[in-house]
């Protein structure tokens, strides 16, 4: 059975998930606003991702005997100051989920929840993911600075992003 701390930092976490899965819906609408189809292509598949993240969560809720209960989403950012700044918008979301994920880690090794803390391993290897492939875009981008030419390429392989 779910410890009730427990049970309640998890349906915070589903928040996170899915406000994450918000937050990079609207990047992709700001994308397509700035003509980068295949930014906002790669926000989409990211946006799916975040979503498919809560529901593992919402699983392990139940598997555990808890109970979900969902919170309002909060309104996500909808403009940035340009298309670098989006992707080090992102970049900085995952490093406050990651923290987010280790909280979860320390208060299953509080409570001694050894399966709640198995099942965060999973969350702890791909945040390490969600951060090396949130930076190396924005690494990209900068690479290209005001290069049209190259925004034009690097678009075009965002876009070639396929869902896991
Ligand atoms: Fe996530
Ligand atoms: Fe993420």
């Amino acid at each position: 059975m779910l410890n009730a701390k427990m049970e309640k930092a998890l349906n915070e976490q589903i928040n996170k998930e899915i406000f994450s899965s918000y937050l990079y819906l609207s990047l992709a609408a700001y994308y397509e606003t700035l003509n980068l189809s295949g930014f906002a292509a790669y926000y989409k598949v990211q946006a799916n991702e975040e979503y498919a993240h809560a529901m593992k969560i919402y699983d392990h809720v139940h598997t555990r005997g808890g109970k979900v209960e969902l919170e309002a989403i909060a309104k996500p950012q909808v403009e940035w100051a340009g298309a670098l700044d989006g992707l080090k918008a992102a970049f900085e979301h995952e490093q406050f989920i990651s923290k987010s994920i280790f909280s979860l880690v320390d208060l299953a090794n509080e409570l001694k929840d050894h399966s709640t803390n198995t099942f965060l391993n999973w969350f702890v290897e791909e945040q390490i993911e969600e951060e090396e492939s949130a930076l190396a875009v924005v690494t990209k981008l900068e690479m290209i600075g005001e290069s049209k030419n190259s925004l034009y390429l690097f678009d075009r392989d965002m876009g070639k992003r396929a869902a896991k």
